[in-house]
């Protein structure tokens, strides 16, 4: 969740502030990029340069850097971050956030962010339940703040109560956790399929087709960024998984993809079918290697099941079922046909007759048309790209 994002930590005058430097730790560790902000009184509790050599950046703390005579930003600053994070933030402080104060570039900056912010308070415990205090944090939460509450232990008053600021390993789960609630697709879960399926006809042999799985890879990929839980259902592929909210399960044939595809359906949100499942598959498996024989050898075929038309016809009214077509001729005639015969609610069109489209190439050039024929062609792009613009769709369809 936090790999990459851009992260600013103000850092106030607190004793909690030598938990600083582990929370900068684990933040780059995990990632982040942190621009570190300290009001004054902070650095007598930390030094500056303890926390600009673990961010890797010159710590901010006055409107201007004396030597040069610069400006230090602070609604650059603001624009520039994906979430700011004020951990210690004191009593001092949150009465000035709630008020508007602005006396210093940590507050300055506090203002300007159009980013969430999340607090997290340190402070005796009386302070931390007086009623300023208290109204100030629900003056602060009513402006979308987020707060990360203070623990119950020992302070450095001596002592106990609730007012200790939460540990710095406590505060980035919490982060994690907040974060992947605010994307769009969070709570939803996801089925997508990819790659070819391997119909046997002996025990060394079989039927394949030439997908490698990097577009329905990338699918998974995309939508589990989003937030979902994905379920990927992969014939043979080399292709691997990042996001620990994939789930991967491996299949061969047709018939396990279509055994797994039913187990999952029904509590899936959005289905996306980008495997390359085959058509047909031999009528009789040979139990041993069949032997090489002067005479021409026919192998008698069946049809598989379609599993994209079998999911069609259990489609609840909730569920988004997204189908691929892939032609070499009258593309658009042939997607527009599988749109409708298997109840689909979006079709991605990719058409062999394009350069760098379809099987092995990183990239694709598709067409997605949905259930009121509305078209939108996209130009040729890797199949990342191609996998956002897909999930776009899918989330255009979702209730706002
Ligand atoms: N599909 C499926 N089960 C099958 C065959 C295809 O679920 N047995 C799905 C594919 O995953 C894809 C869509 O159906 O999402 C269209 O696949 P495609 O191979 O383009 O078309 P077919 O329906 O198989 O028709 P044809 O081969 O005649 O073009």
């Amino acid at each position: 969740m936090l790999n990459g994002k851009k992260i600013l930590l103000g850092v106030c005058g607190s004793i909690a502030g030598y938990k600083s430097a582990f929370l900068v730790r684990l933040l780059v560790e995990a990632g982040a990029a942190v621009q570190v902000i300290m009001t004054e009184d902070a650095t007598n509790f930390i030094t500056p340069l303890t926390l600009s050599t673990l961010s890797k950046q010159p710590v901010l703390v006055q409107y201007y850097k004396t030597e040069t005579g610069e400006w230090n930003n602070h609604v650059a600053l603001g624009l520039w971050a994906d979430l700011m994070l004020i951990a210690p933030v004191t009593a001092n402080t949150m009465a000035k956030m709630a008020l508007g104060l602005c006396d210093n570039l940590l507050t300055a900056t506090y203002l300007s962010a159009k980013c969430p912010v999340y607090f997290a308070p340190a402070m005796d415990l009386d302070m931390w339940k007086h009623p300023t205090t208290q109204n100030n944090v629900k003056k602060l939460l009513s402006y979308q703040n987020i707060l990360i509450k203070p623990a119950y232990g020992e302070l450095a008053s001596g002592l106990v109560g609730e007012g200790r600021m939460a540990e710095p390993k406590d505060i980035v789960d919490f982060l994690n956790q907040s974060l992947s609630k605010m994307l769009l697709l969070s709570g939803k879960k996801a089925l997508v399929t990819a790659g070819p399926t391997y119909e046997p006809i002996d025990p060394v042999r079989f039927i394949a087709n030439h997908s490698s799985g990097k577009m329905g890879f990338k699918l998974a990929e995309e939508l589990a960024n989003l937030g979902a839980e994905v379920t990927l259902i992969s014939g043979p592929s080399q292709q691997e998984t990042q996001n620990k909210n994939i789930k991967r399960i491996n299949i061969n044939s047709a018939e396990e993809m279509l055994a797994q595809c039913l187990s999952y359906f029904p509590d899936t949100r959005i289905c996306v079918m980008n495997a390359a499942v085959a058509d047909f598959t031999p009528k009789n498996v040979a139990d041993q290697k069949m032997k090489k024989q002067d005479i021409s050898l026919t192998i008698e075929l069946k049809p598989t099941v379609d599993i994209l038309q079998t999911l069609g016809t259990q489609k609840k009214h909730n569920q988004i079922l997204v189908g691929f077509a892939l032609e070499t001729n009258d593309g658009e005639r042939y997607a527009l046909d599988k749109l409708q015969k298997k109840n689909l609610d979006l079709i991605v069109l990719n058409s062999l007759a394009d350069t760098g489209a379809g099987f092995k190439t990183d990239t694709n050039k598709v067409t997605v048309i949905d259930k009121e024929l509305q078209k939108t062609v996209f130009k040729l792009k890797s199949k990342t790209e191609v996998a956002v613009d897909i999930c776009r769709k899918i989330i255009e369809l979702l209730p706002k």
